[in-house]
């Protein structure tokens, strides 16, 4: 007989190949138009039973994740608790406690939403290992009350989102796979303050407040080319990006990708201007900080020219590490046991 201890569950980094900011909302957040991307760096999530909750982690940041009830993946085990108990599912017996092991390779608070994605992990593993049977739509919803980008870590692939990012819509993409670049900074960036920094950056009267963004080539991207401007009303999806992704040309993506935090990203953290630039001169097709960041995405042509890209960047002394990863990938999906 197997007695089954545990379930693993791996999940991936997104990147966000459009981010669109809305004004701040009287929540507090911002409505966004994004086009997600998973890519091909993991996390692994382990749900084992236990007498009482609790959580390790392990890997690349693990000190300073929160090692206690504030973690994400916590939080998430706790929504999957109360959606169980609510009168839609009706499990009347409490499944007990949970070990939660995250074996971390995505950067903490890099804008690749590692976090996030280990609360995905953790309610896919949950649901499996308590034989709760939720579906992915419902896991979803629930996902979608843990935080902004948890949904887009259980679907993965390419995705539109609207709302905080939890309103998933997937792209009707052709299967091309893009080649990326990652450049890890020295540093962190907190997403709330980078959303504040854009909420003044607009705030502010034009010409004082657009500096930040002007030095980097047009080709970086729509919000790299100008000055941090007021952002418009209700956030649109770029139709530019939408059909150079059904074109599957790496050359047409490149030249469209855009983020709406990079000018606030860029004045919190001056030094990436550097990394953008030499990403661009080294011959990537684009780039563009991810997400909040600070971490600095590049797309290359071909898997050859990532690896050329990684090497010379890492040579530039332009970021703390570099790492290649593929796009669109699956979102969270549980290990197989070895026999
Ligand atoms: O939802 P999540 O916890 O990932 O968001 C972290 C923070 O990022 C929020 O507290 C908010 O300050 C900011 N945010 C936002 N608008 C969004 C998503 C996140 O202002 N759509």
């Amino acid at each position: 007989m197997t007695i089954v201890t545990g379930v693993t569950v791996r999940v991936p980094a997104k990147l966000n190949l459009q981010l669109a900011v809305g004004p701040p909302r009287a929540d507090g957040y911002h409505d966004l138009v994004t086009v997600f991307h998973a890519v091909s760096l993991f996390d692994e999530v382990t749900a084992e039973p236990a007498g009482r909750d609790g959580i390790t982690v392990t890997g690349e940041g693990a000190d300073r994740v929160p090692a206690d009830s504030g973690n994400l993946a916590l939080r998430a085990v706790a929504a999957l608790r109360a959606a169980m108990a609510g009168p839609a599912a009706g499990f009347a017996v409490d499944p007990g406690g949970v070990h939660i092991t995250i074996a971390k390779r995505i950067p903490v608070a890099a804008g690749l939403a590692g976090g996030s994605a280990d609360a995905a992990a953790a309610l896919v593993a949950c649901n499996d290992l308590w034989d709760v049977g939720f579906s992915q739509p419902r896991l979803l919803e629930v996902a979608a009350q843990v935080g902004s980008d948890v949904a887009f870590a259980l679907l993965g692939g390419t995705a539109v989102g609207r709302g905080r990012g939890e309103r998933l819509t997937p792209a009707l993409a052709p299967s091309t796979q893009y080649h990326w670049v990652l450049a890890f900074a020295d540093g962190q960036l907190s997403t709330p303050e980078v959303y504040a920094a854009l909420d003044r950056l607009r705030a502010a009267p034009a010409g004082s407040a657009g500096g930040t963004a002007q030095a980097l080539p047009a080709q970086a991207g729509p919000a790299q080319a100008g000055p941090a401007q007021a952002g418009p009303a209700e956030p649109d999806l770029d139709a530019g990006l939408m059909s150079a992704l059904r074109s599957g040309e790496a050359r047409l993506v490149g030249r469209a990708l855009s983020n709406d935090l990079q000018p606030a990203a860029l004045s919190l953290f001056p030094a990436l201007r550097k990394t953008l630039a030499a990403g661009l001169e080294l011959g990537a097709l684009g780039a563009l900080v991810a997400g909040s960041g600070p971490t600095c995405v590049f797309l290359a042509a071909s898997g050859d020219r990532a690896l050329d890209l990684a090497v010379s960047l890492s040579g530039a002394g332009v970021c703390r590490s570099v790492a290649r990863v593929t796009g669109p990938v699956t979102g969270a999906v549980i290990v197989p046991r070895s026999k």
